[in-house]
């Protein structure tokens, strides 16, 4: 096949405009590549000790002088819950946290953090945010402790309330540590040598929040370890009854994935996570040694929720273009760190210039971290539209503009056609010829933390030992999807054709 080419580098934006003018803002110069902490020391989403002593008082005071009654019912409007809403109640405690630390500024931050990477892309209407899934996963946490500990003994009754603050807590605030853009995929992007940075980064948020903290502290007098249970089981805690952390970090099933199934498949439009929720939170039980168990019952709707788990992953966080596009992310980073660390990243605010300095997050101060919304990040990537630097301006471009790289199943034919393709056009491989990595979903090592089940005969067992289905999850090497090679449209503009 004789391959012709007709594109160049300089003419692959898709808006190249006029040369730009020289910014203002133009750091050329002036910017030093080792780390700094330039000025993003204050932070609009903590509250000091002092602010939420003051804020409390202003809300009491309001509440009194409209005649307000701090008892009503809440009603939150929920697109995953029947007709729409959220019912809280604030004479229950575990109601109480949720009404309280959804105001609390480190939660209603995460409205400018959006739930998923790229799947907007292929999926229009899944721009969701952070906020909706947090303050799900506590109503879910809060709905399943009151099925629990109704099932309870006195004693075991007892026990359970004496946590169950602390886990709509966690539940509420887990992923308060996710940054710019779409969680996951900003991680990759900023932190790219970083396993679980949001877990770290929110645990740094928590402990670093006095007015999160003082929210804990003044929310329940007769509990004054709230604050420290919180702590503990974030930290998976193994002085805690396992149930605590396993409602809310569990493997297999958990408060926070029975969430995003159903959130994520309702705003991306597909039914692939949708199971029979309210069966599975009836049967959920605490078993006398304080493990999380499914009554034996329930284990064909646990089954079902596995079942929509892996197919959401399949098809929807692991489709081709979500794919494609996450590592287009990933690249415009790593574009605009070289840019910077030479000196030539024409747009960076302060809080950019340090991100792009830092290796991990533990390099970035928590004001900084907080101010990694999306706002910020978009920004950013308007601004880059307009860089001198080709690669920079053509990513931002393509990405704002829902442009996609073409993508191929990674034989040994089609890298020898795309190696020769882009070589031949001058474009740089690293930049324009993409290696998405296979992906593959493990359930083994999943299982292995997952709650059990209480069998009708009394006796607890694994998931795996009551179900063929879990059995052969726990076989299963996952169903791989394999790698794939990327390139820009414009390098077919005269009809070359591939295998894909
Ligand atoms: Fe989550």
């Amino acid at each position: 096949m004789i391959i012709s080419l007709v594109v160049k580098s300089e003419c692959i934006c898709m808006f190249p405009g006029p040369e730009p003018e020289p910014r203002e803002d133009v750091v050329d110069e002036s910017i030093d590549s080792g780390v700094v902490y330039p000025d993003c020391s204050d932070s609009v989403f903590q509250l000091t000790e002092a602010q939420f002593a003051q804020r409390e008082l202003v809300r009491i005071a309001y509440l009194r002088e409209c005649g307000k009654d701090p008892s009503a019912e809440r009603f939150l409007r929920d697109a995953t819950v029947p007709d729409h809403g959220i019912r809280l109640d604030p004479r229950r405690i575990e109601d109480r946290v949720i009404i309280a630390l959804m105001d609390q500024p480190l939660i209603q931050r995460t409205r400018s953090i959006r739930q998923l990477g790229t799947a907007h892309l292929v999926f229009m209407d899944g721009n969701h945010v952070r906020f909706a899934h947090g303050v799900g996963s506590g109503a879910l946490a809060a709905q399943a402790i009151e099925i629990i500990a109704s099932r309870a003994n006195r004693m075991a009754e007892a026990e359970i309330r004496k946590y169950s603050p602390a886990v709509v807590a966690v539940s509420i605030s887990h992923d308060v540590g996710h940054v710019a853009t779409g969680s996951h995929l900003g991680e990759s992007m900023w932190f790219p040598n970083e396993k679980k940075a949001h877990e770290k980064i929110g645990r740094r948020f928590v402990g670093e929040d006095l007015g999160f903290q003082n929210c804990l502290r003044t929310l329940d007098s007769k509990n004054p370890h709230l604050l420290d249970h919180v702590l503990a089981i974030m930290d998976e805690d193994s002085s805690l009854p396992p149930w605590t952390w396993k409602m809310v970090s569990g493997g297999g099933w958990n408060i926070d994935r029975e969430d995003w199934t159903l959130r994520d498949s309702v705003h991306c439009g597909v039914n692939y996570g949708r199971h029979d929720r309210s069966i599975l939170l009836n049967n959920l039980v605490v078993t006398d040694e304080g493990d999380l168990a499914i009554r034996e019952r329930g284990l064909e709707v646990m089954e079902q929720f596995f079942e929509a788990r892996k197919h959401l992953y399949n098809s929807v966080y692991y489709h081709e273009v979500c794919r494609v596009a996450f590592e287009m992310f990933v690249k415009l980073a790593e574009r605009a760190r070289e840019l910077y660390a030479a000196k030539k990243l024409e747009t960076a605010d302060p809080r950019m210039q340090s991100v792009l300095s830092a290796t991990t997050s533990e390099d970035l101060s928590v004001p900084c971290l907080l101010g990694m919304t999306e706002s910020w990040f978009g920004y950013h990537l308007e601004a880059w539209t307009q860089s001198r630097d080709p690669i920079l301006s053509d990513y931002a471009t393509k990405l704002l503009t829902r442009k996609p790289f073409k993508h191929f199943d990674d034989t040994p034919e089609n890298r020898e056609r795309l190696t020769a393709i882009v070589s031949a056009a001058g474009l740089d491989p690293n930049y324009y010829l993409l290696e998405v990595e296979p992906v593959e979903h493990k359930h083994d090592k999943d299982l292995s933390s997952a709650l059990r089940v209480l069998a009708r005969d009394g006796k607890v067992g694994n998931l795996e030992d009551y179900s063929q289905v879990m059995h052969a999850f726990q076989g299963m090497q996952g169903v791989a999807l394999g790698a794939l090679l990327a390139v820009p449209e414009e390098v077919f503009v005269r009809g070359v054709s591939f295998q894909n």
